[in-house]
């Protein structure tokens, strides 16, 4: 069986080292394993206008950014089809037929609709549109025929569901979906990235981000004034590495090496950890050697999207080409469902043949 990836992200805002950590470095990994046949990656902007119906702008110029930032992080145009979902009107139109397939009170159940609802104070009036997009997310694993889907944790329940789609689909219409399986990040402390603030999750609302296009300065900046263990005041204190966000960073993006490079008084992790723990290593130390590991892992990230702004028009192209390859496959999967629906009427004159 072909190995087929498929994933994607709303475009509403530039992306964030917990999109790094938790997504985009996995897919550039699996992208050059070369264990998979096909690669799309899409700009989810049909589903950031399920929560951002009033504001099409804001979605339209996160298209161009997610765009850099997937360049930027080495998602390569010639391995990884990029497109933009609201182009394919397939994907539409199988939510449409994938509706039929789910009941109101099995999408009430999901866990991420149901924190979202809360989140945005939908509980009174919530849009059918946004109600739907877990439908509308099972279109585009499926459209695909998808076997392979690297997210976050927070994705879980949408597989969940995707999943289940796939069973009732086959078993009402005849064996047509793939049944697809989540790649969860490996590393525990990728799985969610807290903020800056140590609030559970980076988010752009809760403006505790850093961006991956940030400057040098901005990063420095924030590393410097992160949330820590609030018990460990005086550097002579014991102090706590469980549940610390700077921890938790170090934990997703340091490498053995950057202690000979920047902090060579320890061998590793978990030494700086044991210190910490004991007694006697200050916030400031530990903030400083963060703030090389980060500089080191996303100042690359940085030079390639400032490279990549400077050629728009073929980013443009990467867009419009990757688009018009995704289209091809998704139009195939739709007519394999029109035709395990019979609802094909016009292929061979099939209206006029009796079954
Ligand atoms: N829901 C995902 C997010 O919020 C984006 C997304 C849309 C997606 N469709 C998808 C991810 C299909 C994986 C597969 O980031």
């Amino acid at each position: 069986m072909k190995q087929i990836i498929l994933t994607g992200d709303r475009p509403t805002g530039k992306l964030h080292v917990g999109h790094y950590v938790g997504s985009l470095k996995r897919r550039v990994q699996l992208q050059n394993s070369g264990k998979y046949d096909e690669i799309y990656i899409m700009i989810a902007d049909a589903q950031a206008l399920t929560d951002n119906a009033e504001h099409p702008e804001k979605v339209r110029q996160n298209i161009m950014n997610v765009a850099l930032d997937y360049l930027a992080c080495g998602i390569d145009p010639d391995k990884s089809t990029i497109f933009i979902q609201s182009m394919i009107p397939e994907l539409t139109e199988l939510t449409f037929y994938y509706m039929n397939l789910v009941t109101v009170a099995r999408v009430q159940r999901n866990p991420t609709i149901k924190s979202e609802i809360q989140m945005r104070g939908f509980e009174k009036n919530i849009p059918v549109g946004f109600f739907c997009y877990p439908i509308s997310q099972a279109a585009d694993i499926t459209a695909f025929h998808a076997t392979t889907v690297p997210v976050g944790e927070d994705q879980m329940p949408m597989l969940e569901q995707c999943t289940e789609i796939v069973h009732k689909f086959n078993s009402v219409y005849g064996e047509t979906l793939t049944e697809p399986k989540i790649m969860l990040p490996d590393n525990k402390a990728c799985l969610r990235l807290p903020g800056i603030d140590g609030k559970a999750k980076m988010s752009k609302s809760l403006g505790n981000c850093i961006y991956l296009s940030e400057s040098p300065e901005n990063i420095k900046k924030k590393i410097m004034s992160m949330y820590t263990d609030p018990t460990h005041i005086r550097k002579e204190d014991p102090g706590h590495v469980e549940g610390n966000p700077v921890f938790i960073y170090l934990d997703a993006f340091c490498k053995d090496e950057y202690f000979s490079e920047f902090l060579p008084d320890y061998a590793n992790l978990d030494e700086l950890k044991a210190h910490y723990t004991r007694g006697g290593l200050g916030d400031v130390t530990v903030k400083k050697f963060l703030n090389n590991v980060i500089q080191a892992e996303i100042g690359p990230i940085r030079e390639r999207r400032e490279a990549w702004e400077k050629r728009l028009p073929d980013v443009y192209e990467i867009l419009r080409a990757g688009t018009e390859k995704a289209h091809e496959t998704a139009a195939k999967t739709m007519s394999e469902v029109r035709r395990a629906m019979k609802i094909d009427y016009f292929d061979e004159g099939n209206l006029l043949k009796q079954d």
